[in-house]
């Protein structure tokens, strides 16, 4: 009889980690690790959803939205911090629910990644490809660049998609960078890293003397604000609840929320940090700090220098360059300089969450759980190649295939899910396993975890309900899988 909640010891996890000359390879250090974490964690949120919060929710406090949305993250990334630096193992929030909660809770959390990782990474790459389009003036025939869920009347014409070829494109690029080794993909992450770093700050001093004090004022959106008026025609009113004042702010850090995931994929490479009892801590609460800061500092220039209420009408995805070339004269070349960075940025977005996902899929296979193939290293390389081709195919199916839209909030799902179990499993190894060491102690036990629990699990319930359902369905796709495949072959249950 098979034992759904048989637990992996926490001794073989540790031996797993120090036997580290069959393995993956001791490459990164804190620097490339906070560069790893950066390198996730900036792109469409900040880029794209910080004007859509203002604009609809939030006014000129989506900087409160976004320490909100920072404090759901810093709980969490506290507890992953003590997690990464207790059991450096590739696979972070699955290999950590393995040894406190036992397989079936594993394998959920396992398979919730994946809605982060592999849709993250597909969702991402629409947006690049959307964005290239921005970038070539429109070049790109419509039908080869949307998916044939997709259509739209241009000029009097309805065009109808075919695949998404640059998502592919993309795709195809990074896992081939994958497969080179993990080290060359963090040398090209820093590059980017770097660009997109440099161009945030540069909006940001540039932008400052651009603010306007007026549009700070008021600071949260007054319940009596006029109706906006949106490109088709209609109007949108502030009235409800969550489209002004406090509710209006916590909607819209439910919505930039999506601008921080990404820190925690640096723990998915923890088998690969030379230190990693040091280095994991300082990898994800660093690159969680810097974007803090540089968010806050970002949404403070961005609505001084716009009035918020015009994200409703002008700019879309854009809405950072719009602003630019709107009210910063002489500054046309840093609008074409933010989309070069986007374009850059998104890109170092998908190969962090590319990596992520290989490497959960790498421990997952290494249980049992998952068909060997995906456990298999590459001679020379030493990187799970056929994973990243079988990976590249599932992603590239989604992203040619399938819109954007139903992606994004997944995305966020995946991600609040696997924060919740992780907070929850901090607690559960305090008191099941007390004499361990732990390199890195999560503050304040129990109530940070607490705290992580409920924060990301009150934005779950935010997230629309139809969102809930798809995530449901992929859920108990994930259990059929389990009993039909995965509690058979894991090497656990077969002691
Ligand atoms: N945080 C990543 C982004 O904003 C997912 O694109």
């Amino acid at each position: 009889m098979a034992n759904l909640w048989v637990k992996k010891p926490i001794e073989q996890l540790l031996q797993m980690a120090s036997d580290s000359d069959k393995g993956l390879k001791r490459t990164l250090g804190s620097w490339n690790l906070v560069a790893l974490g950066i390198g996730a964690i900036i792109g469409a949120g900040l880029f794209v959803r910080t004007a859509a919060a203002a604009g609809a929710h939030a006014g000129p406090a989506v900087t409160i939205s976004f320490i909100i949305a920072a404090l759901g993250c810093a709980f969490a990334g506290l507890c992953y911090a003590e997690f990464a630096s207790m059991i450096p193992i590739a696979g972070s929030a699955y290999t950590y629910a393995y040894a406190t909660m036992g397989e079936l809770i594993a394998w959920i959390i396992g398979w919730a990644l994946v809605l982060e990782y592999a849709l993250g990474a597909a969702t991402v790459s629409i947006a690049w490809s959307e964005y290239l389009n921005v970038l070539l003036g429109g070049a790109i025939p419509y039908e080869w660049c949307h998916s044939p869920l997709e259509s739209a009347q241009i000029e009097g014409v309805v065009h109808t998609g075919i695949m998404n070829v640059p998502s592919l494109f993309i795709l195809l690029l990074l896992t081939m960078l994958l497969i080179r080794g993990t080290q060359q993909s963090a040398m090209v992450n820093a590059v980017i890293v770097f660009i997109k770093v440099a161009i945030v700050l540069a909006f940001i001093a540039l932008g400052w003397q651009f603010i306007n004090p007026a549009n700070h004022i008021p600071y949260l959106i007054p319940e009596n604000a006029p109706d906006a008026i949106l490109p088709n025609g209609s109007t949108y009113s502030y009235l409800p609840f969550f489209h002004h004042g406090w509710g209006g702010v916590l909607t819209g850090a439910g919505i930039v929320f999506f601008a921080f995931i990404g820190f925690d994929a640096v723990s998915t490479a923890a088998q690969e940090a030379k230190n990693p009892s040091r280095d994991m801590p300082i990898g994800i609460l660093g690159s969680l700090v810097v974007c803090t800061i540089l968010y806050i500092l970002f949404s403070h220039v961005l609505t001084g220098v716009a009035p918020y209420t015009d994200f409703m009408r002008a700019g879309k995805e854009a809405s950072v360059a719009y602003a630019i070339r709107q009210y910063m004269p002489g500054f046309n070349w840093l609008a074409t300089l933010i989309t070069v960075a986007i374009l850059a940025g998104f890109s170092s977005v998908i190969l962090v969450m590319l990596l992520g996902q290989s490497r959960v899929f790498y421990s997952m296979s290494n249980d049992g759980l998952l068909p060997k193939a995906f456990s298999d290293i590459h001679p020379k390389f030493r990187t799970p190649y056929k994973s990243n081709w079988i990976l590249f195919a599932f992603v590239g199916a989604f992203a040619a295939f399938i819109p954007g839209s139903v992606a994004g909030d997944l995305t966020s799902i995946g991600t609040l899910f696997a924060f919740v179990l992780v907070s929850a499993g901090v607690w559960v190894m305090r008191r099941n396993n007390p004499e361990l060491v732990r390199p890195f102690k999560t503050p304040l036990v129990p109530l940070v975890p607490i705290l992580g629990m409920v924060v990301c699990t009150a934005m779950i319930v935010g997230l629309p309900g139809p969102t809930l359902l798809s995530a449901l369905g992929w859920m108990v796709l994930g259990l059929v899988i389990y009993f039909g495949f995965s509690q058979k072959n894991s090497h656990l249950q077969q002691k």
